[in-house]
């Protein structure tokens, strides 16, 4: 007779449906368990501040404990959240939004992302971004059973997406532009300009542009435009945003979107069965962040400025080209001339040198020959990343 134990070697891939089997798992994550439990890694690898949470933020979300604020909230998220959201975007950039029924709150940009293609894909739809990409971006399309089509961007024009090569992958199927300017993981950032060329195609074409604009605060002598200021606009976008970035807040999970009533209807529905509410104390967190205004976010871009001029001249000076990130807070060095493909430059510099970077290729095949190298850490593992990654190229050196 089979014991307990046998029975539970049932293969278990049976179970797993074609859509979670298509997707591979995030090629970020895949390369960080990897360093678990590796002593005296210096990490430029996950996309997060090394800041904590300013106090005042941290100290907020304990009173709404310490008050008994325990219960879901409204499923769209606290109302005085959305109030302050809408106030926030009509001051900022004079886009008015009901904050009843144009503004959602989400479990970060992730969930709204989810939600977003969710809402608003029906099976083989497809959604133009550009490649490399944020990691989310392709899955969030493959989950919904939409076709992401990636448009290849270079470091000769500045990892920049045009509208005339948007305009070339356009088909019957074509549902959406994605956006995520400033980039996650080039640095890249579109001016004005660029950006209503984009618009032009989308209003002709009709398709629906999805902005997501997390980084927006983070940018370095630019000026950010809002895709959904740009004229006649604002219907045709759904506009992503959240507090994880700027406000040193990834681990409490809060974001939001807002857009056209439809839309955010269609994607609040999806929210309501499946996640319900936001955090509780995450949300009265984010209030306390709005509210807090600018001072908070200048010190942090002052500081992640001076980072980003440091590791770029540092990369550099090692013999790494380096087209220069105007936002967000990574860089992305050529790694060509070692003759080694991204995923073996990135393996390599973690198991000899202890440095983390994360392969190009985790965000696309257009990022083969680069590495993403976040700067969102101290100056002096900085200093000693870049003096580790100096004695690694002059060993590999071809
Ligand atoms: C471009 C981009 N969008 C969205 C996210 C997800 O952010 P959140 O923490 O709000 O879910 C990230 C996180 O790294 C990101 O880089």
């Amino acid at each position: 007779m089979k014991n307990i134990n046998e029975h539970q070697k049932t293969d278990c891939t049976k179970y797993v449906s074609g859509r979670a089997t298509l997707i591979a798992p995030s090629g970020i994550r895949k390369f960080f368990d990897l360093l678990s439990g590796m002593e005296g890694v210096i990490s430029l690898g996950v996309g997060e501040p090394d800041y904590t949470t300013p106090w005042h933020i941290r100290e907020s979300a304990i009173h709404s404990i310490e008050k008994g604020m325990t219960m879901y909230t409204s499923n769209s998220g606290m109302p005085e959240l959305r109030q302050a959201l809408a106030g926030f975007l009509a001051n900022k950039y004079n886009l008015k939004y009901d904050s009843h029924s144009e503004i959602l709150i989400t479990v970060g940009v992730s969930e709204a992302l989810d939600l977003a293609m969710r809402a608003i894909l029906n099976p083989g739809d497809e959604v133009i971004m550009a490649d490399p990409h944020y990691v989310a971006y392709d899955a969030s399309v493959m989950l919904a059973e939409g076709v992401p089509v990636l448009v290849p961007t270079y470091e000769s024009n500045n990892f920049e997406i045009t509208a005339a090569d948007i305009e070339k992958k356009i088909t019957k199927r074509t549902k959406a532009i994605l956006l995520g300017y400033p980039s996650n993981p080039t640095g890249a950032v579109l001016e004005k300009k660029q950006l209503e060329q984009i618009a032009e195609v989308a209003r002709r074409h009709k398709l629906l542009v999805i902005s997501d604009e997390i980084y927006s605060r983070l940018v370095y002598g630019v000026e950010h435009t809002c895709f959904a200021t740009l004229p006649g606009m604002k219907e045709q976008t759904l506009f992503l945003s959240g507090f994880s970035k700027a406000y040193a807040m990834t681990g409490w999970r809060v974001g939001y979107a807002a857009g056209n009533k439809e839309i955010i209807g269609a994607m609040t529905k999806i929210h309501q069965y499946t996640i319900m509410s936001a955090p509780t104390m995450a949300q009265v967190a984010a209030l306390e962040a709005l509210k807090s205004g600018e001072k908070d976010i200048e010190e942090m871009v002052a500081d992640y400025d001076r980072r980003r001029k440091f590791i770029v001249k540092g990369l550099r000076e090692i013999g790494l080209p380096c087209f220069e990130p105007r936002g967000a807070f990574y860089a992305f060095p050529s790694i060509k001339s070692t003759g080694m493909t991204s995923g073996e430059f990135s393996e390599k510099l973690l198991m000899e040198e202890k440095v983390a970077v994360v392969h190009g290729t985790a965000f696309g095949p257009s990022g083969e020959g680069y590495v993403r190298c976040c700067y969102a850490t101290s100056m002096s593992d900085l200093e000693e990343a870049l003096v580790r990654m100096r004695r690694f190229l002059e060993k590999h050196r071809k």
